[in-house]
């Protein structure tokens, strides 16, 4: 963080002196201005519900330009990190800060590869919760309950603990997110098998049964792996926000995980590929293509209630570069299983052609987001709509353990205590 020639001047309309404050630079993007010390000078807080205008922390993970369209993984754009890596070199790039070189993929791969195995006792952890839970329940009380299992790496303090953590979580998760699917499918769990490769070994996990061996397609595993990629961080949303929040009471990496996966769940943010899936199913059921012009008319009217999901973003205002990668692979994946007529495919590109002209959508900057076309690979390999948010969750394990990380050696570092602007009663007393 550099503090900037410039300085911003607060003055009030009440006479008080004009108060200073000191303007930081980042590599690029907005400054910012820097007011821990309002209060302390002025007696007031500052007021930003949804943080529309508040860094809330200093981060070189992750650098977002809206509008632009563009997103860098510690400097690199993510379309050269989809077409030229793997999730294992961005986990490890997210993580690190560099990406790896061939010996140090070697040994990042088989540290994860060597933890993908959970500990036996999970399956009866697993056994209390209903057969059609929710995935996002059901991995929301997993993650937690990892605190329970590992004990052992829980304390934050210890640099060896915080690393063996993040290895836990980045190579536990597609195992609970398998157990979770079979458990609800009525079906035996599937090991790990050392010798695929993280996203292959996932969809073996998910879909072999001990009465038949699964052979992993390649297309297939390229599109789960470039999902995977395109998820792994998203600078300070709400889920890793949350994931922020909690760990800075100094709670375990496991349970401020758990945090972000339950944050995650919501409709506005990862289950929105979920409810983008179940919206173009239901306009399919309900006329398809033919009824796109009606359906959209009912989007564009606020008293309906309907938005159209997959669309719109908080800081992208351009179209998202994780949809553009995402609608690419959405064609190979669909060509590759024979599925290239696939009707939501059909009726999603007719939306978005319809969306991009017209003007309710260009004028508030409206354009597909990652969500819109994921759902339908994900529906093409196999996926259930109801897997869709945990599978998110999968891949954005990384990128919330890293920026826990980050935020435990900011030496800024505080628990998060936001204020508030008090609008109940003023002090009254109990009648008697
Ligand atoms: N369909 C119709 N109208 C929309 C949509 C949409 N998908 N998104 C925003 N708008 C409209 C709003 O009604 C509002 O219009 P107004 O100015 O006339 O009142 C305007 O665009 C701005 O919308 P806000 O809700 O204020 O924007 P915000 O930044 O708060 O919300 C959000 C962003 C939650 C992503 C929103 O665009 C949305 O609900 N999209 C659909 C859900 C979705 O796809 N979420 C995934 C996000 S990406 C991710 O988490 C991976």
């Amino acid at each position: 963080m550099q503090l900037s020639d410039k300085k911003a001047t607060l003055s009030l309309s009440d006479g008080s002196a004009s108060v200073e404050f000191p303007v930081y630079q980042g590599t690029i993007g907005p400054d910012v201005i820097d007011i821990r010390k309002l209060y302390g000078q002025t007696g007031m807080f500052t007021y930003d519900p949804g943080f529309l205008a508040t860094a809330s922390c200093e981060s070189s993970i992750t650098y977002i330009d809206g509008d632009k369209g563009q997103l860098l993984y510690r400097g690199y754009p993510i379309d050269q990190l989809a077409q030229n890596c793997d999730f294992m070199d961005v986990s490890y790039l997210i993580l690190n800060g560099e990406l790896p070189n061939a010996e140090q993929k070697r040994e990042f791969d088989s540290l994860v590869t060597n933890h993908t195995m959970v500990h036996e006792q999970m399956q009866m952890f697993l056994r209390g919760f209903r057969r059609d839970a929710h995935p996002m329940a059901v991995l929301t009380g997993l993650v937690g309950a990892m605190s329970a299992f590992y004990h052992d790496s829980t304390d934050i303090t210890n640099a060896r603990h915080r690393e063996i953590s993040a290895i836990r979580l980045i190579a536990k998760l597609p195992t609970l997110v398998a157990m979770a699917y079979k458990y609800s499918m009525g079906q035996p769990y599937i090991y790990p098998q050392n010798d695929l490769s993280y996203t292959g070994n996932f969809l073996r996990m998910m879909f072999a049964t001990p009465c038949e061996e699964y052979k992993v397609n390649d297309v297939v595993e390229r599109a789960l792996d470039r999902i995977f990629i395109l998820h792994a961080d998203h600078e300070q949303n709400a889920s890793t926000s949350t994931v922020r929040l909690c760990g800075s009471s100094g709670t375990n990496p496991f349970a401020a995980i758990a945090a972000g996966v339950a944050c995650l769940w919501g409709p506005a943010h990862g289950g929105a590929n979920e409810a983008c899936l179940q919206m173009l199913e239901e306009l399919q059921a309900n006329g398809g293509v033919a009824k796109v012009g009606e359906f959209m008319e009912k989007v564009k009217d606020k008293n309906s209630g309907v938005r159209l999901m997959g669309f719109g973003h908080r800081v992208y205002k351009n179209y998202d570069p994780r949809a553009k990668l995402m609608q690419e692979t959405c064609k190979e994946v669909l060509g590759a299983l024979g599925l290239e007529n696939d009707p939501l495919f059909k009726l999603a590109m007719e939306l978005e052609r319809i969306a991009l002209e017209d003007p309710y959508f260009v004028d508030r900057k409206l354009y597909p987001n990652v969500d819109f076309y994921s759902g339908i690979v994900q529906r093409a390999i196999g996926i259930p709509t109801s897997m869709f948010t945990a599978i998110f969750a999968l891949a954005r394990t990384v990128g919330w353990i890293a920026q826990w990380n980050e935020m435990l050696s900011d030496p800024d570092y505080k628990i998060g205590r936001p204020r508030q602007l008090y609008t109940g009663h003023a002090p009254r007393d109990i009648a008697k």
